[in-house]
């Protein structure tokens, strides 16, 4: 069974000023199975956490270890964490011009499986997954993100991961953007690759609304670039009601 062990996670950025410690000790275990929910305050440091686990250069790691059944992710390039299983949905996901979503989703898998999927089984699979997203088929032959709506960079986060079929996925506010209805077309995308088990599942969100249709197994509190409370679906309940004041005034600055 595929583990995310991370373990007393420190994380700093470079800046014009110096360099500055984003993430100050993340401990998280995620079992292939499980989903977690991730909330927090702006500027917290969630994404910083999905991008260093995912290994973008910006951020240095500057102590602690992350493992995906036992096997060291810090010392893994991008290329190699994706092909261990580790898929991140950006929150800002980036234009990739002049090449097409059918390219782009092909080439992943090819580097993922690593070989190329056979073309005719492909096509048919990726027609099939964008039926179920309610997706135009005209989508797959437009360049990656650039004109995407919100809303439509959202499901092809998605049609990425039914079709690469991780083992950890990160999910950074996924339902940002999203009208009612796409938020439930993504959201049984995510539950239907959630379904085989097979993977373990990051969720970054700021709304209790998405947690309805995508029900977490923990629920974890992020303040100042850590983890400062865990709970069950109830604790994301009592943070809408009560909001993060009491974890992030006083106490633990920096
Ligand atoms: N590349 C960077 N350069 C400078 N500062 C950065 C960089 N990346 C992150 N930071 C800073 O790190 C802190 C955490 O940012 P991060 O994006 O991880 O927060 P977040 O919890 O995802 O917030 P939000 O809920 O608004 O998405 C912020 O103060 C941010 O300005
Ligand atoms: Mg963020």
């Amino acid at each position: 069974m595929a583990t995310l062990e991370i373990h007393d996670l420190h994380v700093s950025v470079e800046t014009e000023t110096g360099s500055a410690e984003i993430l100050r000790g993340v401990d998280l275990t995620v079992k292939q199975g499980e989903t977690h929910a991730i909330m927090g305050p702006n500027g917290s440091g969630k994404s910083t956490l999905a991008y260093s686990l995912a290994g973008h250069p910006k951020y240095t790691v500057t102590g602690g270890t992350v493992t995906l059944d036992g096997e060291d992710v810090l010392e893994m390039s991008v290329d190699e964490r994706a092909r261990a299983g580790v898929f991140l949905a950006m929150q800002y996901p980036v234009e990739v011009p002049g090449v097409s979503v059918s390219n782009f989703l092909r080439t992943s898998a090819t580097a993922i499986r690593g070989e190329a999927p056979k073309l005719r089984t492909w096509v048919k699979e990726v027609k099939e997954a964008m039926a179920r997203l309610n997706m135009d088929p005209a989508f797959a032959e437009r360049n990656v993100n650039e004109g995407f709506s919100g809303g439509e960079k959202k499901r092809h986060e998605i049609l990425q991961l039914e079709l690469l079929k991780p083992r950890i996925a990160i999910l950074d506010e996924t339902d940002s953007g999203l009208d009612i209805d796409a938020l439930r077309v993504v959201s049984d995308g995510v539950n239907r690759v959630r379904e085989n088990g097979e993977v373990g599942t990051l969720l970054i969100t700021h709304y209790t609304r998405i947690l309805r249709y995508i029900k977490p197994d923990h629920v974890h509190v992020f303040a100042k670039g850590r983890i400062v409370e865990s709970g069950g679906p109830e604790l994301a309940e009592q943070l809408e009601a009560e909001g993060y004041e009491r974890y992030v005034k006083g106490g633990a600055s920096a």
